[in-house]
């Protein structure tokens, strides 16, 4: 990180004395980081129609803070969002009957933190920015990871509301212990977000696929799979049956393309054909991907129609039907 701040500093510093073949040369390994324009505009996008999250995380740009702030911020509302039965309080639990978080959040340096397995703490986001804060690491689990949080003042709560409880008894009675892919076809919420300074952070957070096995994790708190930024290129987050996002490194994956030139909306709808390609039961399932490369562009696409996502920018809020790879 160090190394790449001086590579910046230093090319910006002297870029009156640049030779042009030197310019071009730097161009060459890595077309997209030259070629891009920095957004100044801030925008922040979301899976799925989240508009409390990304009202909130825009105020939060628009007060002039960074787009780290603003991702924390902005998915903490669907954390403690009770009705929200996919993140946070109110979490669908694993079969086990115990809700089990996964988040993590990726700055504007390339700093990470991630929780996995985290139980009795609502806001997994902010305590996945502890770790990348706080401790040389950058993904803590299970038992260590609610001990942290206690330690650094998060407060113990349950988190399996009576609704939650009670559908998970009535899904005993009859599931067999088969977890439930993509329940009301809503999921993990991920956020990107560019601010004022054309800094891009991310943010990823889940209760992860209702009545799972005991244990499982997903995409969502793996830096590449369920969220990765490159501030010089863009960032990108998934939602949608997390093994799926792992097996192709998705989030990762999309970066690399918009690093090679693809635009925002071309490098998702790779990603998602790349899963399509390798899995003869994507019918089955819901992947998607939302992307924002530096210049402030979006995009979005996924496996099976039904997926949205939200955008709040100077121009207003919107909310825009990912085109998918299985037409209506
Ligand atoms: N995408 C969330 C999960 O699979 O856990």
């Amino acid at each position: 990180m160090q190394r790449r701040k001086f590579l910046k500093n230093s090319t910006l510093g002297t870029a009156g004395i640049l030779s042009a073949p030197l310019i071009a040369s730097q161009a060459s390994t890595n077309p997209a980081t030259y070629s891009l324009p920095q957004q100044t505009t801030p925008i922040v996008l979301a899976t799925w129609d989240v508009a409390n999250a990304t009202s909130r995380a825009w105020e939060v740009l628009r007060e002039g803070a960074s787009s780290l702030d603003a991702v924390e911020q902005g998915v903490m509302v669907e954390e403690a969002d009770e009705s929200n039965q996919t993140v946070g309080k109110g979490g669908r639990p694993d079969r086990d009957g115990q809700v089990t978080l996964d988040a993590c959040i990726m700055d504007q340096d390339g700093n990470c933190g991630s929780v996995v397995y985290l139980r009795n703490v609502v806001h997994a986001v902010s305590v996945a920015r502890k770790v990348m804060e706080e401790t040389p690491h950058v993904m803590l689990a299970g038992d260590g990871a609610e001990k942290f949080a206690y330690e650094h003042g998060f407060p113990k709560e349950e988190l399996l509301t009576q609704q939650s409880r009670k559908e998970w008894e009535e899904w005993k009675k009859t599931s067999q212990y088969k977890p439930i892919i993509n329940i009301e076809n809503h999921d993990t919420i991920g956020m990107l977000a560019i601010d004022h300074q054309g800094n891009i952070s991310g943010a990823c957070t889940t209760s992860g696929m209702a009545y799972k096995v005991a244990g499982r994790i997903g995409d969502s708190p793996i830096i590449g799979a369920g969220l990765f930024v490159d501030n010089e290129v863009g960032g990108a987050t998934a939602t949608g049956v997390g093994e799926e996002v792992v097996r192709t490194v998705g989030s990762f994956l999309i970066v690399e393309l918009m690093r090679q030139g693809k635009s925002p909306q071309q490098a998702c709808e790779i990603a998602v054909k790349r899963i399509v390609d390798k899995n003869p039961g994507y019918r089955e399932f819901q992947v998607g991907f939302i992307a924002l490369n530096k210049k402030g562009e979006t995009g979005g696409y996924c496996i099976q129609p039904g997926f949205n996502y939200r955008t709040y920018s100077e121009e207003g809020h919107h909310l825009t039907p990912a085109a998918s790879y299985i037409s209506n």
